[in-house]
């Protein structure tokens, strides 16, 4: 079985098509950037201009056509309403004029399983780092739970907030990384509680140096500070949970220092790490596809609908 995976809930309009042995045969995507940010229904413009151009690709890399696909999958939620209307209504439409069924599944829970998929891993301690979320969660009882997660805002959305300021432009995460190569250590307030973390007091600290110390060092600091934080609650969780294996996804798994800390606080405790391969870290269509084939698979039916606020731990396991 095939499955053709639509992904519009933000930045990102992306394609992707996976086979029910979990094989990837395509990845298409094209991400709405710009000097300020984003409005949703300029980001909403930017995905139904280009969606067409992604199929057209999607099936080319995968060299085949809609009549060999089975399923079609989207993501409902969460996301921003006008952008998950335009991947919502371009589904629906191609699984009508082609007589495929459609599904909707749940972003966030996509970047958890095409994280076990491409790592080979199966029951961790996930860390979902991305725009909007920062999270640990562990499957238990039919779901995920949420072991401990950001106060406030998401390390990305963070990092993206600082870069506006900073004038690095959006997304800032990789800008920031590239800066933080040649910075040196600045205290910034370092803000864990229990489980949890809170990143926009740092924020507005780097933003208030920005004006004395260099870039390069601020961004060293953030990184330094922030990806300190979420490796400490992430060794909280493997002990607790006493897990064998902590895997890395969503948007800010692509940044190769949080990966450095990562892997040597796991090796220190023995535990298995792996980061998602950077193609599936940010947002993509084919984890959708990938839960798709998942859900669908295993009986489930959706209504063609979306849900802008829909959570991780509201989505039963059903497979
Ligand atoms: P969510 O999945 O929670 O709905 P999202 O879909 O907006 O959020 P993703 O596409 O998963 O998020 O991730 C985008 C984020 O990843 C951006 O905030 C971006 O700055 C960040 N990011 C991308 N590459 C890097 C990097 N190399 N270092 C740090 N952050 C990065
Ligand atoms: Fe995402």
């Amino acid at each position: 079985m095939l499955c053709l995976g639509i992904e519009s809930t933000a930045h990102t309009f992306g394609a992707g098509i996976v086979s029910s042995e979990g094989k990837i045969l395509a990845n298409a995507k094209d991400s709405y950037s710009s000097a300020t940010g984003m409005i949703p229904k300029e980001v909403a413009k930017h995905h139904e201009q280009v969606k067409e151009q992604i199929l057209a690709d999607t099936l080319k890399q995968a060299n085949i056509t809609l009549k060999n696909i089975d399923i079609i999958s989207y993501s409902h939620g969460p996301g921003l309403s006008p952008c998950l209307l335009v991947g919502k209504v371009f589904a629906e439409k191609l699984a009508k004029e082609n007589n495929k069924p459609l599904i909707g599944v749940n972003h966030c829970v996509a970047h958890l399983t095409i994280g076990t998929l491409t790592t080979q891993t199966k029951d961790p301690v996930y860390l979902y780092v991305s725009g909007v979320n920062t999270q640990l969660l562990v499957a238990s009882h039919g779901r995920f739970r949420i072991l401990g997660e950001t106060l406030d805002i998401g390390l990305g959305n963070a990092l993206d907030k600082f870069g506006r300021k900073a004038g690095l432009g959006f997304p800032a995460g990789p800008k920031i990384e590239q800066e933080a190569k040649a910075g040196k250590y600045i205290e910034l307030p370092y803000a864990v509680k229990g489980m949890d973390v809170s990143f926009s007091g740092i924020i507005t600290a780097a933003e208030r140096k920005l004006d004395k110390n260099s870039i390069k060092d601020i961004c060293y600091s953030l990184q330094e500070t922030c990806f300190a934080m979420i490796t400490e609650v992430s060794e909280r969780a493997l002990a607790h949970t006493k897990k064998q294996e902590l895997i890395l996804i969503g948007g800010v798994a692509a940044n190769k220092k949080l990966i450095k800390m990562l892997t040597l606080m796991c090796a220190e405790r023995s535990v298995r790490f792996a980061a998602v391969p950077t193609a599936y870290s940010g947002d993509q269509g084919v984890m959708i596809a990938w839960q798709g084939i998942l859900e669908y698979t295993n009986g489930r039916k959706t209504p063609a609908d979306i849900h802008p606020y829909q959570r991780t731990d509201e989505i039963d396991i059903n497979w």
